[in-house]
């Protein structure tokens, strides 16, 4: 396909992404649609954009692939070591000790995992932590939820083998040796981490009412690519999934300041994080 993107093509299909996945692409991002969608285009053989526009509009699974070519899908192990060492030292010792005090469960919700790091790290730094306890009896008792859009994002976090590129990205050579294990398709994350996390497709625009309530959600790196009006109606879906005194983490460079929520801020040394305060 020769055809390149005219504007009107350009702006319908960023509405329809936008309508779907709350995902914006400015105009000085057309570049990218054209870069994404072009291979696609010519596999179906279609003569121009708007062929492929009208295919999206009535194929709900070519509308699904396209979806999946324009999220980006980025992501490291222990991303934003700030953030991680707030967790080890401040959040999940609280929640320790309520498990040791009565509460049956703690259950965390990533809320845009991408390929998996991202629950697989909290759970990597939960048994850690445990370990160091001496208190992996309550290893069962976390339970980590990750969801995404992309079904091809999925199926890689849930299978949790990493080629030789993504398993280094952030992760030490000591954690590598420790819960993962050489295979011929890469790297296999061993079974007693996978044991705690959970993954499910889900689009952040839909109702989180069926989700039930969370100990910690983990938001990061997403809500850049959604408008200030997506980004607000997010946070207040956020806060009323937490329990009360429940906290958000966001991406090490991500901050909420400026946008009108109910969150308290919480400075710590190195990380910010947001919770869901009781005098709210
Ligand atoms: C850049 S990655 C961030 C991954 C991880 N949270 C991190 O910080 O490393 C953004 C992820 O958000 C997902 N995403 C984008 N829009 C979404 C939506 N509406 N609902 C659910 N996930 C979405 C994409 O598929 C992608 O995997």
């Amino acid at each position: 396909m020769k055809a390149s993107l005219e504007n009107h093509e350009f702006e319908k299909i960023s509405e329809l992404l936008a309508t779907d996945s709350g995902i914006i692409i400015k105009p000085d991002q057309k570049y990218l649609v054209e870069t994404r969608l072009r291979g696609f285009a010519k596999q179906r053989e279609f003569n121009n954009f708007s062929e492929l526009y009208q295919r999206l509009v009535v194929n709900r699974e070519d509308f699904k692939y396209f979806v999946d070519l324009m999220t980006t899908n980025e992501t490291l192990w222990f991303r934003d070591q700030s953030c991680w060492e707030t967790l080890k030292h401040r959040i999940l010792p609280e929640f320790i000790r309520e498990l040791e005090t009565g509460r049956q469960s703690i259950t965390i919700w990533s809320a845009a995992c991408s390929t998996g790091q991202e629950p697989y790290s909290l759970a990597i730094q939960i048994y850690e932590l445990l370990k160091a306890k001496g208190k992996t009896a309550l290893w069962p008792r976390f339970r980590i939820l990750g969801t995404d859009l992309s079904d091809t994002v999925l199926q890689t976090a849930k299978g949790a083998i990493y080629d030789a590129f993504s398993i280094k990205r952030g992760l030490s050579s000591s954690r590598l040796h420790a819960y993962f294990e050489e295979r011929e398709e890469g790297w296999a994350l061993n079974e007693q981490i996978k044991e705690i996390v959970e993954f499910r497709p889900f689009n952040l625009m839909h109702s989180f009412l069926l989700l039930g309530r969370f100990d910690l959600i983990l938001c990061r790196n997403v809500l850049i690519y959604f408008s200030e009006a997506t980004k607000l109606r997010l946070l207040d879906k956020f806060y009323q999934s937490l329990a009360p005194n429940r906290y958000l983490m966001m991406g090490g460079t991500e901050s909420i300041m400026g946008l009108k929520t109910k969150f308290e801020t919480l400075a710590f040394d190195k990380a910010v994080f947001y919770q869901k305060s009781l005098k709210n």
